[in-house]
This record gives C-alpha cells, sequence and structure tokens, in this order.
C-alpha cells in the first residue's frame, strides 16, 4: 500500500494505473475509520483493480459552530486498517494543500437546502465541492458511499450527471452496532447511556417501516415517530422527513420510492439515520 500526501504524488501513482486500463475505485473518508467504511473498501475491492482511500477532514463543510476542531482523528490506525483491507493508495492530503487559495466552490442548488442543509446552510457546497476534487485527482471509475448520508449521495449523484463527470457513484448499506446505532465516527461523543438512548432513532425507523407497509399517511407516520424519539428527553429533533428518493421534496402519499430521514441531536453528538422505502 502506498501512502501519499499531495495531489502530484496522487497523480504519479494513478495515471499508469489509468494508462495500463485498470479500474480505480475510490472511497472518500473524513477518517476515523469503522466498520462502515471498511464495507465500502471491500466493495471498492471486489469491484476495482486499484482501490484509493482518501482520508481527510475537510473544513469547508464544516459550519462555524460545528465540530472541525474536534473531529476524531487516528491516522496510524486508518492506515492499519486500509492496509489489511487491500487498499492500493492513501491519500491524506492537508488543508493547505487542498484549498491553496481556492476559489471555486460547487452548490448542487434546491437539493442543498432540504433536510440537513436547513441547519447546515454550507455543509453540501463543501461536500460537493471536495468530492469533485477527489474524483478528478483519483481518476476514479467508480466512488461508495455510505447510505447513511443519503442526501449527500442524491447530492453527488446530481451533480456528477449535471456536470457530466465520468464516474460511478454506488451507494452502499447503513452499516449498523449490533444494537442497531448506525456506525458513525460521530458515536465516539457519545456515552453508553446516550448510546443506548439513540436506539430511538432506530426505534423510530422501525415503527416507519412497519406503518409505510400498510400505506399510512405520512404526517401520521412522522407523528408516530416523533413520540418514539420523545421517549428521550433530552433528545432534539432537528428533522424527521418522508421526501421523494429523488426530488427530496416532501410526499402527500407513499405512491414512489421515499427516504425517510432524521437527524436528532443526542447529548453532544448530532446524529442522522434513514431508510429507502421502495412502493
Ligand atoms: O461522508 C463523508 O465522510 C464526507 O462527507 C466525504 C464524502 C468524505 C466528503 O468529505
Amino acid at each position: 500500500m502506498k501512502e501519499v500526501k499531495t495531489v502530484e504524488e496522487v497523480r504519479n501513482v494513478v495515471n499508469p494505473v489509468k494508462k495500463s486500463g485498470k479500474s480505480i475505485g475510490l472511497v472518500p473518508t473524513m477518517g476515523f475509520l469503522h466498520e462502515g467504511h471498511l464495507s465500502l473498501i471491500k466493495r471498492a475491492r471486489e469491484e476495482n483493480d486499484f482501490v484509493v482511500v482518501s482520508i481527510f477532514v475537510n473544513p469547508t463543510q464544516f459550519g462555524e459552530n460545528e465540530d472541525y476542531g474536534s473531529y476524531p482523528k487516528d491516522l496510524e490506525r486508518d492506515l492499519k486498517r486500509c492496509e489489511e483491507a487491500g487498499v492500493d493508495l492513501v491519500f491524506h492530503p492537508s488543508p493547505e494543500d487542498m484549498y491553496k487559495n481556492h476559489k471555486t466552490y460547487i452548490k448542487v442548488y434546491d437539493l442543498s437546502e432540504k433536510l440537513c442543509g436547513v441547519t447546515r446552510p454550507i455543509h453540501f457546497r463543501g461536500v460537493a465541492t471536495v468530492c469533485a476534487k477527489l474524483f478528478n485527482i483519483s481518476k476514479a471509475d467508480r466512488a461508495y458511499f455510505g447510505q447513511k448520508d443519503a442526501q449527500q449521495f442524491i447530492i453527488l449523484k446530481k451533480m456528477v450527471e449535471d456536470l457530466n463527470f465520468d464516474i460511478e457513484l454506488k451507494r452502499c448499506p447503513i452499516i449498523r452496532e449490533k444494537s442497531g446505532l448506525a456506525l458513525s465516527s460521530r458515536n465516539k461523543y457519545l456515552s453508553d447511556k446516550e448510546k443506548e438512548d439513540a436506539l430511538v432513532l432506530q426505534d423510530s425507523l422501525k415503527k416507519a417501516e412497519s406503518m409505510l407497509k400498510e400505506k399510512r399517511d405520512p404526517s401520521e407516520i412522522i407523528a408516530e415517530m416523533e413520540k418514539i424519539i420523545h421517549l428521550v428527553d433530552y433528545a432534539k429533533i432537528d428533522y424527521i422527513k418522508i421526501v421523494d428518493l429523488e426530488n427530496l421534496e416532501d410526499v402527500e402519499k407513499i405512491d414512489r420510492d421515499v427516504l425517510v430521514a432524521l437527524a436528532v441531536q443526542v447529548g453532544p453528538a448530532r446524529l442522522i439515520d434513514n431508510i429507502i422505502y421502495e412502493v
């Protein structure tokens, strides 16, 4: 496994790979790798000749009062995990290298303003911009993302379509702890008690799933989900939404594929989770 820090070094490695006709799979990450990331790497390994993992806590996707400064990091452990997972190249640039005199940003309008975009107005602009850079730098044929960040995936798909990127994006299933809690690097902020309380997210989604099968009214489903979340008195709901899987618009009836998504502040961590319901 090679480990590099600069764009030039990545190019020196991937250009010959590309020239020889091999396929490249990219797994973009912000590090502090968990089983969710490892499942993306495994899939990339299965579907490509050459696997690149990027580890970069991207400053442009964090708002002023968010956790950029305290985002968990463990590069040594991440490199070890990548090596064990059969990664070919790890790219871990510095923010200075990635954003030297930077003037260009990509915003996917409309989709970026919904759900998480309401309380995190610059977040998806940062995600789209850094992913566009990583797609170009790695020259990947395919890139792998987790469904936990469902809105991120929908936005990146739209960017790829609108800007004609020659890359295929793959959405991979959410990986959960045994308890059912969706894996996230931010789970590190939670105490054992908060982790247990955070299971109301998964419980509310399970309730939604059973109600969706009965084709119940979305507002009725959301009301039931809220009741479950409120069983934890300190949990603060940012949103619970049932939206069209492509345009993220609220749906009035369950007559198409929908995303049931929620964001809830549980103590120190803002947690997101979702299910996709296909009719
Ligand atoms: O999902 C993430 O970890 C990040 O948003 C990503 C895609 C690596 C971009 O910084």
